[in-house]
Order: C-alpha cells, then sequence, then structure tokens
C-alpha cells in the first residue's frame, strides 16, 4: 500500500522515520542501543525527569487513577484542573486560562474558534503547522505576511477591512530560533483594531527571567489577547493552555471543538504541570543555566563556521540547505554520538534544510565540547564548513 507515494518521499530525500529511544529524557539518551548527547529535545529546563515532578506524578496516579475516562465536560474534569489552570493564569497574569490536551489541540481549537466566516487572521510565514491548520479550520480569510515584517502587517491592514481581525504569530519561531517583534504588532493592531494571539510554545520556561514567556521578556503589560503555551516542553508535561480573559475562556469551553470532543488529560500529568511551574519559581537557576549553555554552544558553533541563521534563542538551527546533505550530516553525528535530526519540508521550506538544536539547562560544558568537536568534523568531511 502506498508504495509510489513512499517511494517519491524517498527519492526526494524526505522520508521519515521513527527512532527508538530506550532511555529516560535526559541531557543523554540511549536511541538504538547507542548513548549519544541529545541536541534536539524542547525539555530546555530538563524538567521531563526532574525527581519532584516524578513524585508528583507517582501520588496523582495513587490517589486519582492512570485515566481521566472522559472529555472535560462530560466527567473528566479532574480536580487538578483547577489547580493548575488557576497557576497558569496568576504565570500569565490573565484573569483565566484553559488546559487542553497538546499544543496542536489548543491552536486549531481557539482559531477555529474565535475567527469564522467573515473575519481575517493575519499569520507570520513561518507560523506552526497547528496555527496554519486552525486558520484552515476557522473559515475565515487569511492573508500570510512575511517573516516578521511588521511593514507588511500594517500594509495588509491598511488594504482590508474585517468584522473582526486577529494576527497570530509564534513568540520564538520553532525552527529559526528568533523572536517575534511583539511590541510593534501590539501597537499596530491597537491602530487597526485588531486581536493579538501568541504562541508561546517556545518562549514557556525559557523567556523572562521567571521563564514566563514573551510578555515577561518585553516588559508588555497590555495588548496580547489570547495567549496560547505548552505543558510539554520547557515544562516537561504534556499537554497546553489558552490564556486571557475571562470571556475567552468561557467561549473556548463553550466553543473549542479541540477543547469539547478529547478525553481529558490524566491526572498525572496535571499533577506534572503544577509541579513544573512551581520548579521555575523554586528553581531560577535553571533557566540561567540554560542560557549559559546556549550563549557557549552558539559561540562555539559560530567560530567553527557553521550558519546558525538569525537564532535569538535556545533553539539554534544549522543551516545546510539541500535534503541529502542535511540527513548525512546529521547521520554523521550520530555516529560521533550526537543526536540531531534533519529538518526537512514541509516543516521548513525547500531548501532551507537544517539541523535544529535546542539546548539544555542539564547539558553539561563537557556535552558541549564533545557536540562542537563532532560538528567541526562532520562540518569539514561534508565541505559544510
Ligand atoms: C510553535 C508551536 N506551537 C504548537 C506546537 C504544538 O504543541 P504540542 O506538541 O503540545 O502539540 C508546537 C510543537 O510541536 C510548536 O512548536
Amino acid at each position: 500500500m502506498f508504495e509510489k507515494e513512499l517511494s517519491d518521499i524517498k527519492n526526494k530525500g524526505l522520508y521519515r522515520r521513527l527512532r527508538l529511544v530506550e532511555s529516560e529524557q535526559a541531557s543523554k539518551v540511549v536511541i538504538e542501543g547507542k548513548e549519544v548527547i541529545l541536541l534536539s529535545s524542547n525539555n530546555y529546563l530538563g524538567l521531563a525527569n526532574h525527581p519532584k515532578i516524578k513524585e508528583a506524578a507517582k501520588k496523582a496516579v495513587d490517589k486519582y487513577g492512570a485515566g481521566s475516562g472522559a472529555a472535560r465536560l462530560i466527567s473528566g474534569n479532574c480536580i487538578l484542573y483547577k489547580e493548575l489552570e488557576e497557576k497558569i493564569a496568576a504565570f500569565k497574569k490573565t484573569e483565566a486560562a484553559l488546559v487542553f490536551g497538546s499544543g496542536y489541540l489548543a491552536n486549531i481549537g481557539i482559531l477555529s474558534t474565535v475567527a469564522g466566516e467573515g473575519d481575517l487572521i493575519l499569520s507570520d510565514e513561518l507560523n506552526h503547522a497547528s496555527i496554519i491548520d486552525g486558520c484552515r479550520l476557522s473559515r475565515a480569510e487569511k492573508i500570510i505576511y512575511r517573516h516578521k515584517d511588521t511593514k507588511h502587517i500594517e500594509e495588509i491592514l491598511s488594504k482590508n477591512r474585517s468584522k473582526r481581525i486577529l494576527i497570530v504569530t509564534e513568540a520564538v519561531f520553532s525552527m529559526d530560533g528568533d523572536i517575534a517583534p511583539l511590541p510593534e504588532i501590539i501597537d499596530i493592531a491597537k491602530r487597526y483594531n485588531a486581536m493579538v494571539m501568541v504562541d508561546d510554545a517556545h518562549a514557556t520556561g525559557v523567556l523572562g527571567k521567571r521563564g514566563r514567556g514573551t510578555a515577561e521578556h518585553f516588559g508588555i503589560e497590555k495588548g496580547i489577547d489570547i495567549y496560547m503555551g505548552t505543558l510539554g516542553k520547557a515544562l516537561g508535561c504534556y499537554g497546553a493552555y489558552a490564556a486571557g480573559d475571562r470571556g475567552l475562556i468561557e467561549f473556548l469551553i463553550n466553543k473549542a471543538r479541540g477543547f469539547i470532543f478529547t478525553t481529558a488529560l490524566p491526572p498525572s500529568v496535571l499533577a506534572s504541570a503544577i509541579k513544573a511551574i512551581e520548579i521555575l519559581d523554586e528553581e531560577p537557576n535553571l533557566i540561567k543555566k540554560l542560557w549559559g549553555n546556549r550563549n557557549y554552544l552558539l559561540d562555539g558553533l559560530r567560530n567553527i563556521g557553521l550558519n546558525t541563521m538569525r537564532c535569538e534563542t535556545p533553539i539554534i538551527p544549522i543551516l545546510i540547505g539541500n535534503a541529502e546533505k542535511a540527513l548525512k550530516m546529521s547521520e554523521g553525528l550520530f555516529e560521533e554520538g550526537i543526536y540531531a535530526p534533519a529538518i526537512r519540508p514541509p516543516t521548513v521550506p525547500e531548501n532551507t534544510c537544517r539541523l535544529r538544536l535546542a539546548v539544555m539547562a542539564a547539558h553539561t560544558k563537557e556535552d558541549l565540547d564533545i557536540a562542537l568537536k563532532a560538528f567541526e568534523k562532520v562540518g569539514k568531511a561534508l565541505n559544510i564548513i
């Protein structure tokens, strides 16, 4: 079945296969029997295997069981949701928050609820697939603006009128590691009476002194109407949230299909996420460590001569271009004990294939030095540097 389609994918160098990770998610993992330094995980703060979070999950299993049994509006609304949503709202400084099953569900759920036929969504050209799918499901008109180009946003808004206008952007772009110009976007939105939605998936736990995301990073108090963020990346758990005013959250509870028609998260995940948010306050040194590691690795990669694009965060892209070469680089690194998969279309545009590194607070300087040596060796062998 699907032999022709699969062989087309293979011929284009775009074939994907799953690799088995045989250990817990730490800075080093065992993949197919080999221990490698993990340089591609969104577990930025190393919380996915934090002892206090594991403990919280175990206690929740003992008290509430393994599964949630139903959707939240049916009988799956475990009491831990209340605690977690209050914590998220306080963390994001919003009136209320709503937990979704995943970031993908949150983006499609939020976008298809807050915008509809007759509305207009402006979306950054590099926005995540879940935002793209959410825009499609909404049936609103969608106009793509050039990456981070606020002049382009303004040009579009000056020529288009609509009942409701929404500008949606990732805060930290997941494959490029750069940051959206939010203060400027908010300013334009105000002038054109548009709403702003920010996907803080890679900013939560990463940007801002206390990891509260883009608003903390820029010192923004007002102007972001809808936050979306994930619990499965820097917070080390699973799931996602929308945060905003009470009306928004009530509307989502009543209308968002990605919220209503899916089984609630297991209690252990909710308890883990509560603990993860507490740890952000208790261990602010984790964020400092993450950024120290990121600066060290980025400097090293640039000194070697690799093209790290417009990286501004712990997501460090290494531009290769061609899919086959990116695959070879990734395979060569694996031989040297480094795991950094090649990122190819449709995740990134044609001819911008890359390795997308993600640094963790849990990496040691020794890990990073080993990685730098490997990048230099493999990069030279493949004439990338
Ligand atoms: C920017 C962005 N938004 C949304 C998502 C989806 O989040 P989740 O993995 O929780 O579905 C991701 C990651 O996959 C992402 O990178």
